[in-house]
């Protein structure tokens, strides 16, 4: 659908995707002219084998390299300090992101803020951080952030318990290894809410104030693949087709939303996951049937087409049926995929706090992009309702 719109994209060098792609990190670091690989990752996937999938390669093709193992979820500005001290302490010359999108965010901020002076917090978005680092190779293991593709990185400010986004040229990646077979083992939780977190980048891509062309595209070919997939990923883990088209349909809504920005999910959900450690997908999937039915009416189209590429309206529905059919399939995609309200994690009600966490949420821009966009005291109705 062309709007006359001008559109900007920053996006990475290199991109490989497919099953086994990782397995070229050798050969991409020598096309970069690379010797030397400082991998930033979790624990976790160190347990799982992961790690090691990498290094084995780079044994083999004699590349020496570090490892910090430290990410944790929803990274720290403290972790992202502990991940530069372990770049310092050897002659590194770039920085490989291997996991979700917390050691892959973790990378890129190392590698911007060893070549800019003072503290990560200072280079909150809207800011935007040209002054590239070393390059950054990133190889998702989730499919779902889509962070190897976006110009944004997302870290949590300890002293504010804010989670905020950088932004800029120095947030996108050099090079995306994008291989699904790390998603096999992802349990049945963590596949459910990676691809929520997909799914909300693609719709709110898509119905963002700063949607174009060649980001619609993209939104509107990620959708149908994750709401094919998603129900069977969980089920079979080791289902290849649905891993796959997962793993692709991150990256396509990662393109997207990285251009277009997303809106109000995304700017409500983040104090969730900042004040109680709810996932980052599944916070998104707790708000977003409530953040579409308050929406729909100020861009029927867009969601009434959201609505259609899925199959959950067809063409001679009307608008506003193809609308209220979306809602009403996003709230049993949560019943399908177990969406917990935050009461059920044992977080109390609480109107101060939700007054906090309104005013970060519009701090961040994101609600701005929103086909509506609310109020301070709209967004504390919205979680109070899905609380
Ligand atoms: N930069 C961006 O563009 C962007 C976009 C959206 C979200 N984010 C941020 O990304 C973070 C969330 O990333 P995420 O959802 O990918 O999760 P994550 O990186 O926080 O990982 C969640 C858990 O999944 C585990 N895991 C990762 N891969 C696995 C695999 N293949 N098998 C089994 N377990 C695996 C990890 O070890 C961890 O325990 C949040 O901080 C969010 O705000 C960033
Ligand atoms: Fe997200």
């Amino acid at each position: 659908m062309l709007s006359g719109a001008i559109g900007r994209v920053q996006s990475p060098r290199v991109i490989r995707i497919g099953g086994g792609v990782a397995l070229e990190v050798a050969d991409v670091l020598e096309q970069l002219g690379l010797s030397k690989p400082l991998i930033v990752t979790d624990k976790n996937l160190i347990i799982l084998g992961h790690v090691a999938t990498v290094t084995d390669v780079l044994d083999s093709a004699g590349v020496a390299w570090g490892v910090f193992e430290d990410v944790v979820e929803d990274p720290t500005d403290t972790c992202v300090d502990a991940g530069l001290n372990a770049f310092g302490q050897s002659d590194y010359d770039c920085v490989i992101g291997l996991g979700g999108g917390s050691p892959m965010d973790t990378a890129k901020a190392i590698s911007f803020m060893s070549v800019n002076a003072g503290h990560v917090r200072e280079y909150k978005a809207p800011y935007q951080i040209d002054r590239c680092g070393p390059p950054v190779i990133l190889i998702p293991t989730t499919g779902g952030t889509g962070s190897e593709l976006t110009r944004w990185c997302v870290i949590t400010d300890t002293e504010r318990t804010e989670k905020y986004n950088l932004s800029g040229l120095a947030c996108v990646a050099t090079a995306a290894l994008i291989d699904w077979t790390f998603t096999t083992t992802k349990p049945w939780r963590i596949t459910a809410d990676t691809a929520v977190d997909s799914l909300t980048h693609a719709m709110e891509a898509y119905v963002s104030r700063r949607a174009f062309a060649y980001t619609d595209a993209f939104a509107l070919s990620a959708m149908p693949l994750i709401s094919e997939h998603v129900r069977s990923a969980c089920h079979d883990p080791e289902n290849a087709i649905a891993r796959e088209a997962l793993m692709l349909a991150a990256s396509q809504a990662g393109m997207a939303f990285s251009n277009a920005s997303v809106a109000l999910v995304h700017g409500m959900s983040r104090p969730i996951g900042a004040h109680f450690h709810v996932a980052h997908g599944l916070s998104n999937a707790m708000l977003l049937p409530a953040v579409t039915a308050f929406s729909v009416n100020d861009a029927p189209e867009r969601y009434a087409t959201c609505a259609r590429v899925m199959c959950w309206a067809s063409e001679r529905d009307s608008d506003e049926m193809a609308c209220a059919r979306l809602v009403e399939e996003l709230t049993r995609l949560n019943d399908d995929l177990k969406v917990p309200c935050p009461s059920e994690l044992g977080h109390a009600k609480d109107d101060a706090m939700f007054s906090v966490m309104a005013e970060q949420a519009l701090a961040s821009g994101s609600p701005q992009n929103n086909p509506r966009i609310p109020s301070a005291a709209e967004i504390v109705q919205l979680y109070q309702q899905i609380w």
